[in-house]
């Protein structure tokens, strides 16, 4: 069995999937997440909770939320109410928000929840929850409905909250934190069909044109699951898509990696599930399954393309940087002859886990697509890559960050041998 991540964060015990309500305060980061603390499987969702002041050592906090009469406790975002215009605290001693989807097990409503905090770990849930309704008897009912994220509106002033509907996303706005009103709604699916919507955020970033604004949205169709991302603007209501030119873009070319959101009240910085929801349930595991990616650093780049979103993992976060010409390769690899690959062509960046250790566990990996991930490139020549390796996870940064690759390996021993292998004689490497 792969040994626990050194620096990625997993849970004491139980199963973990999404982070929820990451958010900064005081100088600690507050990461909650999907929890089920009585098995190593997914099951009644609880929001688990840990704090870093570095984002590299998790101090383990008890379990933030639980299930109750609403159902169980789905993914969600808290908001830092600094100047206490919930009311829910007071202005010496301002309220954390947490925002999350009340899941009925056996109706499958999914409804919006409110709970609030002023020790910024013991919640109180809202008295009058839902905050959102979503009942089946509604002449207005909606399937997926659920993982509310809350952002300041420098718009309008107030705040709005991005949330699945399906196949759209929908925009709510409020001034108190508590009522809330439909104000838009962002359809995803002009170019291709997407699937089920999950997980969004909308997060604004500094460009050399001034800010701009990405839509994440996680999504699942046909059991696969992907993020993509969106370039425009928010102009107080809704989201307005202004920056990509190919429709739908793929956020990560790994499959390790879903529901990547960002932390609220700090600079831009995002995690993700380091896991893979087609085999996530099965992967060898005793104590605990599930892990978060390392934070990473999003920001917008001007390519020939348009603008395109680069990841930099955290500068905490122990990483290798490697220059590859076209033709070379990177080998990790142990002495069970099991290697992990990433090549490098004019066009292409591949990374190959196909001799990377059993993946027996689950039979989605006969298939090619789980075994290779390739990414166009946007330039030729001469690609920087940054890898951030702990136990069989490796977090790939191709093209100095365009690329993103999470990549999960189950090798007998750890993959650390490093080479670079020149394929095309003549290329010094
Ligand atoms: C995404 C997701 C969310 C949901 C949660 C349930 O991974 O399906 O849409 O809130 O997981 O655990």
């Amino acid at each position: 069995m792969i040994a626990r991540p050194k620096f990625h964060f997993t849970p004491k015990k139980g199963w973990i999937n999404d982070p929820n309500g990451t958010v900064y305060i005081n100088g600690e980061y507050h990461l909650f997440y999907q929890h089920y603390p009585d098995d190593i499987v997914w099951g009644p969702m609880h929001w688990g909770h840990a704090t870093s002041k570095d984002l590299l050592n998790w101090e383990h906090k008890g379990i933030a939320l639980f299930p109750d009469e609403l159902g169980y406790v789905f993914s969600g975002s808290c908001v830092f109410d600094k100047e206490n215009v919930s009311g829910l605290g007071t202005k010496e001693n301002p309220p954390l928000l947490a925002y999350f989807t009340s899941h009925h097990p056996d109706t499958g409503e999914e409804q919006q929840s409110l709970a609030y905090s002023t020790d910024y770990e013991h919640f109180t849930k809202y008295e009058n929850n839902p905050i959102i309704s979503n009942r089946k008897d509604s002449s207005v009912y909606k399937q997926d409905f659920r993982d509310p994220k809350v952002f300041i509106n420098p718009i309008r002033g107030g705040f709005t909250m991005v949330l699945s509907a399906g196949p759209v996303v929908e925009f709510y706005f409020t001034k108190d934190l508590i009522h809330w009103e439909k104000s838009g709604e962002f359809n995803p699916n002009v170019y291709e069909d997407c699937g089920i919507c999950e997980c969004p955020d909308c997060v604004p970033l500094e460009t050399e044109e001034g800010m701009k604004w990405v839509l994440f949205i996680s999504f699942w169709k046909d059991n696969r699951h992907f993020m993509r991302y969106f370039v425009g603007e928010f102009d107080g209501e809704t989201f307005v898509e202004t920056g990509s030119v190919n429709g739908p873009l793929l956020l990560d070319f790994g499959l390790d990696n879903y529901a990547m959101v960002s932390f609220n009240n700090s600079a831009p910085l995002m995690i993700g599930w380091g896991e893979c929801w087609e085999y996530a349930n099965q992967t060898p595991a005793s104590v605990y399954r599930g892990k978060m990616t390392i934070p990473r650093i999003p920001s917008l780049v001007k390519t020939k393309y348009g603008y395109r979103l680069r990841f930099t993992p955290t500068s905490e976060a122990p990483q290798k940087e490697y220059c590859l010409n076209p033709g070379e390769e990177i080998v990790f690899s142990n002495d069970c002859n099991e290697e992990l690959k990433i090549k490098v062509t004019e066009t292409e960046v591949i990374v190959d886990r196909r001799k990377a250790g059993d993946f027996s566990f689950s039979n989605c990996f006969d298939l090619e697509e789980f075994l290779i991930h390739r990414a166009k490139r946007f330039t030729g020549g001469t690609c920087k890559i940054t890898v951030v390796q702990d136990e069989g996870y490796f977090e790939i940064f191709a093209e100095d960050g365009l690329l993103t690759f999470s990549v999960m390996t189950y090798p007998k021993t750890p993959l650390n041998l490093v080479c670079y292998i020149s394929m095309n004689p003549g290329l010094e490497a």
